[in-house]
């Protein structure tokens, strides 16, 4: 049975994650603004939403499995974003010429692709005892392994658009 907590949950997880991602796009532009101060308190409000996002996240019933079991639901939820989730988002953007929208969700849809390949490496233990690198793009987020490349493949961004995770 779903409670009103679940639903509650459910609706401050989303709540906190939008205001999360919004923060740190708003320290992103005090920074291009020289306000590193400002930037700064942008980006610890946006970690501290980020900490309340996963607290509910982690409290609401089956959303966190095993390692095993996450690689799994990640890997759909990458399929499901590339075949269900974006064709109707590009349709849409196409049908009302939104052109910067359409060219955002196709490269979305075409960098989940790329996400899902490395899930199912990640599942079929190719990665191993191998420790890799990862690149993201800055503009359309894909992830390159182990170097970043002199250019985006998806977005054509440069070299320096990509940030490193170790
Ligand atoms: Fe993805
Ligand atoms: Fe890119």
């Amino acid at each position: 049975m779903t409670t009103k907590t679940d639903k509650n949950l459910a609706y401050a997880f989303a709540a906190e994650s939008k205001a999360s991602v919004r923060n740190a796009a708003f320290a992103q532009k005090a920074e291009s603004d020289s306000f590193p101060q400002i930037a700064r308190l942008f980006r610890a409000v946006s970690e501290a939403e980020s900490v309340h996002a996963q607290r509910y996240l982690r409290l609401m019933r089956g959303k966190i499995g095993s390692t095993e079991e996450n690689l799994e639901a990640a890997f759909e939820n990458e399929i499901k974003a590339n075949t269900d989730e974006y064709p109707s988002l590009i349709k849409e953007a196409t049908e009302e010429g939104a052109e910067a929208a359409l060219k955002a969700f196709s490269h979305s849809r075409d960098v989940e692709t790329g996400h899902a390949e490395l899930y199912k490496k990640a599942m079929n233990a190719i990665l191993g005892d191998r420790e890799v690198e990862y690149h993201v793009c800055q503009v359309c987020g894909y992830i390159s392994e182990e170097s970043a490349p002199e250019r985006c493949p998806i977005c054509g961004a440069v070299k320096g658009k990509f940030k490193r995770v170790v």
